[in-house]
């Protein structure tokens, strides 16, 4: 079965055909993040404006190949929420044209749920517990490489933390998540106190990266400078909003002692913002393992999935491999980084794996939709 999926939730506007849910045709995603780069953040009537621009040069760019093409698809599926209300009615009406012109089934897809399904698509890498890494492949059976049931998801997006543990592609219990800002989120906001551009995630991480190569015997344990709230608790919850206060008041400080123009001199001289972001970062990824592996000893998943555009950090997934491989997990998966970050695979792998369609004219868009939630 071939699904048609289209993703336009927040500043990515994509389409793209899935095969049965793991063999991507095609795939398509153009950014208007360049755009809020400007602006240091999304507005959201920009967004959805660059939306409507964007959409149709992305369709006809995901169908041209011959096996996109109508006569070939089975299905549309199409993201209804969360998201920013103007984003999502461009990708929802453009669905429900093609839904009723092409007589094809329509399956409204939740975001969030579909960023799990990236797992799913057969680029996906997965890990062993002694660290060997199986890509799969056309020549090997998609089964085995396959996540297990029961599944543990944990969910890292610009504006969502959930951890989620699925007993089937039906069943699905949310177990934790942020209680304020999520992690995509607390990049954000300490990238643009720290003067990094818009989105905060990887320059920060390009930031990190860049001491690390300037000290390079650093070890990782000495990056302690931020706070990990509700690291020790015994719950699934996360807390990120304290971090950008406690950048904030760690930038600012030797600002108002010094006063002035002599001050942003000292800023520059004592504390190296490439430092910074590598504690930032360090702060994130601690919090977000640590608790992690509470949750799967406790649930004793048989794959734990990382999901959502936060996932594409190379420092967490280093550190979830390194961690994982001294517990009792059997697998650990993580898509390539451009199918964590907001893409069509994922929507058209979901519909697949959770085949529902509707009539196109009950299909609402729904922006406070939460992973859990009913579509
Ligand atoms: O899933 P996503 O593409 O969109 C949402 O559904 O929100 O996630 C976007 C978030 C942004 O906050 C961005 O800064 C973060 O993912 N992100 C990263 C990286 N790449 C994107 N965060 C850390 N490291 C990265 N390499
Ligand atoms: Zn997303």
């Amino acid at each position: 079965m071939r699904i048609l999926g289209i993703e336009t939730s927040c500043d990515e506007t994509a389409a793209a055909v899935v095969e049965d849910g793991i063999k991507i045709l095609s795939n398509v995603v153009a950014s208007s993040s360049e755009m809020h780069a400007k602006t240091g953040g999304i507005i959201p009537e920009v967004a959805a404006r660059q939306q409507v621009v964007s959409i149709l040069p992305v369709m006809q760019n995901a169908m041209s190949n011959v096996k996109c093409q109508m006569s070939n698809i089975d299905a549309i599926a199409v993201t209804v929420g969360p998201g920013l209300i103007g984003s999502l009615l461009v990708g929802i009406e453009t669905a429900k044209t093609l839904s009723y012109l092409w007589k094809k089934p329509i399956i409204p897809i939740n975001h969030l749920v579909a960023h799990i399904y990236a797992n799913w698509i057969d680029t996906s890498e997965q890990w062993t517990v002694d660290g060997e890494q199986k890509k799969t492949s056309h020549h090997t059976p998609h089964t085995i490489h396959q996540p297990q049931f029961p599944v543990l998801a944990l969910v890292v997006s610009g504006g969502h933390t959930d951890l989620v543990l699925m007993k089937n592609h039906r069943k699905l219990t949310w177990i934790g998540g942020t209680r304020d800002d999520a992690a995509g989120e607390a990049f954000d906001k300490c990238a643009r106190i720290l003067g990094l551009p818009y989105p905060g995630g990887p320059a920060i991480s390009a930031a990190a990266e860049k001491y690390f190569n300037q000290s390079p015997f650093t070890n990782h344990h000495l990056l302690n400078m931020f706070p990990r709230p509700l690291i020790n608790e015994v719950n699934y919850d996360w807390s990120f909003s304290g971090l950008k206060t406690a950048v904030l008041r760690r930038v600012k400080e030797p600002f108002d002692k010094a006063q002035g123009k002599q001050g942003s001199k000292i800023v520059k001289e004592k504390l190296s913002i490439s430092l910074l972001a590598a504690e930032v970062q360090e702060a994130i990824v601690d919090s977000l393992v640590e608790k992690s592996l509470r949750a799967i000893k406790e649930f004793k998943p048989r794959s734990f999935l990382l999901a959502g555009g936060v996932a594409a950090n190379k420092r967490l997934r280093e550190k979830f491999l390194s961690r994982i491989k001294t517990e009792i997990l059997q697998v650990f998966h993580v898509p390539p980084a451009n199918l964590c970050t907001d893409n069509a695979a994922s929507i058209a792998s979901c519909a697949f794996y959770n085949y529902h369609p509707v009539d196109w004219k009950k299909i609402k868009a729904n922006p406070g939709l939460t992973i859990v939630g009913e579509i």
